[in-house]
């Protein structure tokens, strides 16, 4: 994800980061059963899965989409697991030209799973490969030059897309229809957030309380990858000033001090709420208004940072702009306009 500006160094920045990179892998479940929350898509998944074994055939094409660190990535790596295939990962930046993802088709395997992250970002003379590659398991393929040049099918193995992307509204019709199954990823409760964080304390061997885990999941604007990183934090933290166990008192300080307040919001979202109240006087403001008055691309305020404040009520979507919500004021200890 492209975060400009100063939010990309934001604490509770959702998207991939460095630091993410060394505890992702062991922290992320490897099948359904251990996959916490998302229950909706866990239910359905699972029969898709199951009907599809029973026929020993390959799963429909699948799409996640929704805010970074929901959990896309590791829903189709589970997918690959409970189906007992390999699974190939690409993204849509990384593929350039038709000929690229048409040598990725070509050598998957009967069942394999191809895992194209970021989506939205494919070109489309990639995409036009992929359409009959998704619907009818084959790709023409141009053979010579000029006069002579003639096209080939070539037929592939059954094998399943599945698609990740935070920015759904920028995928186009021909290829979202072409998914068998689109999933919405939702922000995970309090409760959800707890075991989770609760279950990476083991792997990481950390102490934490039940208070203290609950405190980070409160925090952790329902986002599992902030959860685990919070975790990673406020350990060392614990470490260092206190005696290594995570208790709430332990894990508020720590938080505080990362100046992520008890709604899990941090300095830029309470800016987004402020230059709403502030600068437009509560709104309505244009998206497009706000995201230049705040500094930042207008797709990204849109689908990564707008969803948890509308969400929990902070932020109100009205046809003529933002405007910020009582709870907003009330959260910012400002008096609310008559
Ligand atoms: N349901 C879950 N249960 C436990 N841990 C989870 C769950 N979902 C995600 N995680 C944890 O959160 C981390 C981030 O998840 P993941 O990489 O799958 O998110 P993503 O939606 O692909 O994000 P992005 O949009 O940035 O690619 C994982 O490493 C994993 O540890
Ligand atoms: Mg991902």
């Amino acid at each position: 994800m492209k975060g400009m500006g100063y939010m990309a160094k934001r604490m509770i920045e959702t998207s991939f980061t460095q630091e993410d990179m060394k505890i992702e892998g062991s922290l992320r479940p490897k099948c359904l059963k251990d996959y916490i929350g998302q229950t909706k898509v866990k239910d359905n998944l699972k029969i898709y899965i199951e009907a599809a074994k029973l026929r020993k055939d390959a799963l429909d094409h699948v799409l996640f989409y929704g805010p970074p660190g929901l959990g896309k990535t590791t829903l189709a790596g589970i997918i690959a697991a409970e189906m007992g295939v390999n699974m190939k990962v690409t993204s849509g930046p990384a593929i350039e030209k038709p000929g690229e993802i048409a040598a990725i088709l070509n050598n998957l395997q009967e069942g394999d799973l191809l895992f194209v992250d970021e989506i939205h970002r494919l070109n489309r003379q990639v995409e036009e490969v992929l359409y009959p590659a998704m619907e009818d398991y084959c790709i023409d393929i141009m053979i010579g030059k000029g006069a002579s040049a003639r096209s080939i099918r070539l037929e592939l193995p059954k094998f399943t897309l599945v698609g990740a992307t935070t920015r759904a509204g920028l995928l186009t019709a021909p290829l979202r229809d072409r998914f068998g199954v689109i999933h919405r990823l939702e922000f995970y409760s309090v409760e959800e957030l707890k075991l989770i964080i609760q279950h990476s304390a083991r792997i990481l061997g950390v102490e934490i309380e039940e208070k203290g885990a609950v405190e980070l999941a409160k925090r952790s604007r329902g986002t599992p990858r902030l959860a685990n990183r919070m975790l990673k934090r406020v350990r060392d933290f614990a470490q260092i000033k206190y005696d290594g166990v995570i208790t709430e008192m332990v894990a508020k300080t720590a938080l505080d001090l990362m100046e992520v307040d008890r709604m899990g919001l941090d300095h830029v979202d309470r800016n987004i709420l402020i230059t709403i109240i502030d600068k437009f006087k509560g709104g309505p403001v244009g998206l497009d208004t706000l995201a230049a008055a705040i500094g930042e691309d207008a797709g990204t305020l849109e689908d990564v940072y707008e969803p948890y404040l509308l969400k929990n009520g902070f932020l109100n979507r009205t046809p003529k702009g933002r405007v910020a919500a009582d709870l907003a004021y009330h959260h910012l200890g400002l008096e609310i306009p008559s």
